[in-house]
């Protein structure tokens, strides 16, 4: 009697589902009724890059000055395994990515990737590997040596289901460096455990396994074996995408979906793999884990990213074949400063780390205690997942003036909210002849950006201004009249007629 009410009920189910399907786009409800508790795991670090679940039951993590350690998840004690004396630190270059050989026990090799000043005037980075034995690491290898820069380093590796280092690049802030299948920046890699390339790469003798990338900041398999990668965008369009071998991606081509009319027509021309999601405003995507335990029902068969500028940690539901992203949730939401890294433990813990002593200083971070490994892991009683997120960073109050809202999404990352910049990497608005005085050039800046190429020889800052070409005329005019009103400026305002104006005219 029983199993027949529950196959009536089941068959009635399956009609409806058949009858009314669900929109293909909506985000699909799931239970939230999971208790969590979060606890700061290790506190005092210096920018835990990466987080590595090692075959040892123990967290091993880079810190972006040169640090390796390992920590006990059980006891909280942490041991340094080494100290890389060559790795160049900068606001983003440094310390980076870390992966275990897939034989350890017998071959305890890890890889590992930084940045170092190569000569007083080049900047490189090198994949290496280390030998670990009795609580330490030494003999280092280089397996790769690629250009670097003072941003888009990149990067993590991964080790692929068939035994292959899969290494995600930046493009080291040279435009040309991505669609160039001469250069392995801007580009996932696949190289055989010992360096050399393997034979059965999609180019002949070439390490190159994708192309047209930014600046990929998070990396991960699924269990059925899904390569997915995070990666910034540069003013719009940070991604997440399904990585597969010979495919193009788009930078700078082509930002995002295709859709402006001049990527439409270099879609047309070219094959070019859209994300799987695009992000406009950007969140800064770094660090991506997937979440396949069942502890924590609502995540199983999600990714977990952290987020940098959005700080908050997201929860991506995948469809089977990894093909579209059908639920996004956010966690976390600025409560902790920037995200940097997330893994997960076989019983469905998960650690967080955070990323405020790199580039913040601003927004009230570092805090003391900056920067920590976080746990989220499950507890009867504990905060109600659905509960575990902030305020929400986009409600504002109404009297503000426009621009301050537009300005708070597009500038403040960098400029910070006060428009002080930090000192050597981004410049103050504040009293800038360029903000105060013609209206012109402050249009050309925010609308043309500075590249590398119009920065002096000297390369005064690490970063560089991105263009904001694709802001509508109200739009660009509202935050110009922000800063130029605002941060001790006392300018005039400006219309979005000049805004039209400055467009059509590029100027010198
Ligand atoms: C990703 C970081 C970043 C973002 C986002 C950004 N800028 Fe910048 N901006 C920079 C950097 C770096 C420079 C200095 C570049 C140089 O001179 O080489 C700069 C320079 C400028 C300058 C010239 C300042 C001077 O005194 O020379 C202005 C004006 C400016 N930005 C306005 C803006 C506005 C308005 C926005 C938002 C629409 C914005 N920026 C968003 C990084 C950024």
């Amino acid at each position: 009697m029983r199993i027949w009410m529950l196959i009536i009920s089941g068959m009635s189910i399956m009609v409806f589902g058949i009858l009314f399907p669900r929109p293909q786009s909506a985000p699909r409800q799931i239970p939230s009724s999971s208790t969590v508790e979060v606890s700061t795991l290790l506190s005092g670090l210096d920018v835990p890059w990466d987080l590595c679940w090692g075959p040892d039951n123990q967290i091993w993590y880079t810190e972006q000055a040169g640090k390796i350690s390992r920590l006990d998840p059980g006891t909280g004690k942490s041991e340094l395994l080494v100290h890389i004396p060559d790795v160049l630190r900068l606001t983003t270059p440094g310390l980076m990515s870390l992966a275990f050989h897939p034989d350890f026990k017998r071959q305890p090799y890890l890889f590992t990737n930084y940045t170092y000043r190569k000569d007083s005037l080049t900047i490189a980075t090198k994949l290496v590997r280390y030998t670990y034995s009795k609580g330490k690491l030494s003999a280092p290898v280089i397996l790769l040596e690629i250009p670097g820069h003072k941003g888009h380093n990149g990067s993590r590796i991964v080790i692929s289901p068939d035994h292959k280092i899969m290494y995600a690049t930046g493009d080291a802030v040279t435009i040309t460096n991505a669609q160039s299948l001469a250069s392995l920046n801007g580009k996932v890699l696949r190289l055989n455990l010992d360096g050399t390339v393997p034979a059965d790469n999609p180019i002949k003798g070439s390490a190159v396994w994708s192309w047209g990338h930014r600046n990929i900041q998070g990396l991960v398999y699924s269990p059925k074996g899904i390569l997915f990668s995070s990666e910034h965008g540069d003013a719009t369009d940070d991604e997440l995408n399904k990585i597969l071998p010979g495919n193009n991606y788009g930078w700078p081509k082509v930002e995002g979906y295709c859709d402006q009319p001049r990527e439409k027509q270099c879609c047309d021309s070219a094959r070019i793999t859209p994300p799987l999601m695009a992000w406009t405003p950007t969140i800064a995507p770094a660090g991506i884990a997937f979440y396949g335990s069942h502890a924590i029902p609502e995540w199983q068969g999600c990714l977990l990213m952290t987020t940098l500028k959005e700080a908050d940690l997201r929860v991506l539901k995948p469809d089977e074949k990894g093909d579209k992203i059908i639920s996004e949730r956010i966690y976390l939401d600025q409560q902790y400063g920037r995200l940097r890294d997330v893994c997960v433990s076989p019983t469905g813990d998960v650690y967080v780390s955070t990323s405020n002593r790199d580039w913040n200083p601003g927004k009230g971070f570092p805090t003391q205690g900056d920067d920590r490994i976080l746990r989220i892991r499950r507890k009867n009683g504990g905060i109600k997942l659905a509960d575990l997120s902030g305020p929400v960073a986009s409600a504002r109050p109404a009297h503000e003036p426009a621009g301050k809202a537009l300005y708070h999404q597009y500038c403040s990352s960098c400029h910070k909210e006060d428009g002080k910049g930090v000192a050597g990497v981004f410049p103050s608005l504040a009293g800038s002849p360029h903000v105060k005085g013609d209206k012109p050039v402050l249009l050309r800046i925010i609308l043309g950006g500075i590249s590398p190429a119009k920065q002096n020889a000297s390369g005064k800052y690490d970063q560089q201004m991105p263009a904001f070409l694709f802001l509508k005329d109200e739009d660009i005019a509202d935050i110009a009249t922000y800063i130029r009103a605002g941060f001790e400026n006392d300018s005039e305002r400006v219309m979005p007629r000049e805004v039209s104006k400055a467009r059509q005219d590029p100027g010198k």
